[in-house]
């Protein structure tokens, strides 16, 4: 493929991309019925963002979807706590098919494992093993959650599991998890209500409200946290990345998991895509480019940082994102580069390949995919010196040692 023809082509097929984004960001609720109402939760004002006769509408579709699929499946619900009580009780009244429900929570502890923090569903006493299992949820944004949930429940031998959300947030999704029930998509905003809480607080509002914020004109971007986290394929990106987002709250963009989205789902991007990443080459820079600046701005101009994951991989790319955020009066604050021995990089690469279905986790892609790190990609360590933001972290050995190691850089940002 000439690369003229492709630019041409990748400009549609961002705009698409980008028409898309936009369409999710603003979906509307209908909200025209005069309720403006604000509440103070705490320390926190909200306002009204969607009301209790919107909800009920969205469930009622919800609900009408699900009794048509599972009939005859005597499927097992399994809704999370706390946040899912009220939209748990709501869905089952509408449920017209034999069905049974229980409730789980989720505990988290430390172990020593691919992602180091470990979920795992407690409160499950009824054998799942030949059921259909339907989770619900209150609300799913980067899908971390929801993917340990079907890791862990998928152990148990279930016919098959599925995922019915009340909230559904897609500018946060960052994993590759078919949700195939959602009552209502929204945007980037903190929501309380409806069985949602702010610090415990709020969970018994009928509406669902989302925060108003403090004199937005007024936000310094000072603390903003934007991170570069580098590295060869199998350093630990991804790994790292899902800690330092649930120790600090920062967004995450990982280029690699937007581009296996787009080809799971089949678009015109993901299709030009995967011809490149199943050949272990780099997917061209004005596509990938055009693609960040769009998720970028879905965070809104004062979030607390973005995590770049597998981005900037080329000069081109380090050089338009420094411009993308300076035209934003915006920063790289670090590049936290993961230092990891080659032959450790591809015993991890093949072990993940063997479950992981990821097209180039095979040997031979993955020596390519080696070579063009050291080609395209290391230059930009020299780049990242010169700009005075460079952290160099081992990234052999335990993850939390690891991850000590780079709260340190962030912590003295
Ligand atoms: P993991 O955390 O998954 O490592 P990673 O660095 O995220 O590895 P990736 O394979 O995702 O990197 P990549 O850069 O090749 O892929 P990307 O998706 O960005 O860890 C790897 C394994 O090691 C896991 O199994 C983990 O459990 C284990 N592990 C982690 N830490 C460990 C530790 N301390 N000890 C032991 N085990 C550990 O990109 C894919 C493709 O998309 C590219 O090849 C390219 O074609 C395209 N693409 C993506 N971004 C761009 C871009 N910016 N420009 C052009 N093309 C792009
Ligand atoms: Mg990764």
């Amino acid at each position: 493929m000439r690369l003229g023809t492709l630019c041409s082509t990748g400009r549609a097929i961002i705009s698409n991309f980008l028409a898309a984004r936009k369409l999710c960001k603003y979906e509307n609720w209908n909200n025209d019925i005069g309720k403006m109402e604000t509440v103070q939760v705490l320390d926190k004002k909200f306002k009204v963002s969607i009301p209790e006769e919107v909800i009920m509408k969205r469930i009622d579709a919800v609900a009408e979807k699900i009794n048509r699929d599972m009939e005859g499946k005597n499927p097992l619900f399994l809704a999370v706590l706390n946040g899912a009580f009220m939209f748990a009780s709501d869905l089952m009244k509408r449920l017209t098919i034999p069905c049974e429900i229980s409730f789980v929570k989720l505990a988290s502890y430390q172990g020593v494992t691919s992602s180091g923090k470990v979920k795992e569903v407690i409160g499950i006493n009824e054998d799942i093993s030949g059921r259909h299992v339907i989770i619900i949820e209150d609300i799913v944004e980067s899908g971390l959650t929801i993917k340990r949930m079907l890791e862990s429940l998928g152990t148990r031998n279930p016919a098959s599991v599925h995922v019915c959300t009340l909230l559904y947030k897609p500018e946060k999704m960052r994993n590759d998890i078919d949700i195939e029930y959602v009552a209502m998509r929204i945007p980037n905003d903190f929501v309380v209500g409806y069985g949602l809480d702010y610090n415990q607080q709020g969970r018994n509002l009928k509406d669902i409200y989302s925060l108003v914020e403090e004199n937005e004109s007024n936000q310094n971007t000072e603390n903003m946290k934007n991170i570069v986290i580098f590295g060869a394929p199998g350093s630990g990106k991804g790994t790292q990345s899902d800690l330092i987002i649930e120790k600090y709250g920062l967004n995450h963009i990982s280029t690699g998991d937007v581009l296996r989205a787009e080809i799971k789902n089949d678009t015109e991007l993901g299709k030009i895509a995967k011809q490149y990443i199943d050949d272990g080459m780099l997917v061209p820079d004005s596509l990938i480019v055009d693609m960040l600046a769009g998720v970028y701005d879905s965070y809104g101009p004062n979030h607390k940082g973005v995590i770049f994951d597998g981005f900037p991989r080329t000069v081109p790319q380090a050089e338009a994102l420094k411009k993308m955020l300076a035209d934003r009066g915006h920063k790289v604050a670090a590049m936290i580069e993961l230092n990891v021995p080659e032959d450790e990089l591809m015993t991890r690469l093949i072990k993940r390949g063997i479950d992981s279905g990821r097209s180039d986790d095979n040997e031979e892609t993955i020596r390519k995919r080696l070579n063009v790190y050291h080609s395209q990609t290391a230059p930009l360590i020299d780049w990242y010196q010169a700009e005075g933001i460079r952290h160099k972290i081992n990234g052999l050995g335990d993850l939390n040692r690891i991850f000590g190691d780079i709260a340190q850089v962030i912590d003295n940002l």
